[in-house]
């Protein structure tokens, strides 16, 4: 087991190894956690001087802008090359549950407008099976009850994150014990619940390339 020590300074690493990502001049997406918060530190340290960030959320557009990297609003943006971001768990295949930090609608609209995502995370992330960590799921608010129904109907057990508005005005079910064997068939079947803006699985596009940091050095999956 890491200690929590250890898994600072792991995403450390995994934040430090995925500034040799980044291109001069790019227009870089980036993601919302601790350790994107530890990349975009390392990012202004390193001296990469980037044309401008595409932000994920409120939270790191406040550190980008005082850290001196420009945000872009996305509609400005075009296509990117790139997103960085980290993720509550990965599996073998580089699919994903996100949403921890709760900024998965917006993470999930900026890595559909990247053509690579590169991971970055600790080794506590890695898992065998996904659906350990409960599966964020983002939902207007009025339909809360209506996707709570649904959600115990497909086996989970729904919990509302508590004193939590996302920066789109939304509430978070905390899915726990969802059957994830296969995350592609869920990802797609809470997309089409009314009322679910965003769910927290990323495998229908899982991460291009996972960066784990590991006690004796970073990983790389791709
Ligand atoms: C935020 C996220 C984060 O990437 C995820 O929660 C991992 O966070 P951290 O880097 O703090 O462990 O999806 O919505």
């Amino acid at each position: 087991m890491t200690s929590a020590v250890d898994q600072q300074i792991q995403k450390q690493w995994a934040a430090e190894a995925a500034v040799r990502y980044v291109r001069p001049d790019s227009v870089l997406g980036v993601g919302t956690g601790s350790t994107v918060n530890l990349f975009i530190e390392a990012l202004a340290a390193s001296g990469t001087r980037i044309e401008a960030a595409v932000s994920s959320s409120d939270a790191s557009t406040r550190l980008l802008e005082s850290n001196g990297i420009t945000v872009r609003d996305l509609n400005l943006a075009g296509t990117l090359d790139l997103y960085i971001d980290g993720a509550d768990e990965f599996d073998p295949h580089r699919r994903l549950i996100k949403g921890g930090g709760g900024a998965l609608t917006r993470e999930k609209i900026v890595t559909a407008a990247s053509r690579k995502f590169v991971c970055i995370v600790d080794e506590s992330k890695k898992v065998g099976v996904l659906g350990k960590y409960p599966l964020p799921v983002e939902v207007i608010p009025m339909a809360r009850s209506f996707v709570a129904r649904q959600l115990v109907a497909m086996g989970g057990q729904p919990e509302l994150r508590q004193d939590f508005v996302t920066d789109n005005g939304n509430v978070i079910l905390d899915v726990h014990n969802m059957d994830l064997v296969d995350p592609v068939a869920v990802e797609k079947e809470l997309n089409n619940l009314p009322g679910v803006v965003t769910n927290g699985l990323w495998a229908i596009r899982p991460a291009d390339v996972v960066l784990m940091a590991t006690s004796n050095g970073v990983e790389e999956f791709s």
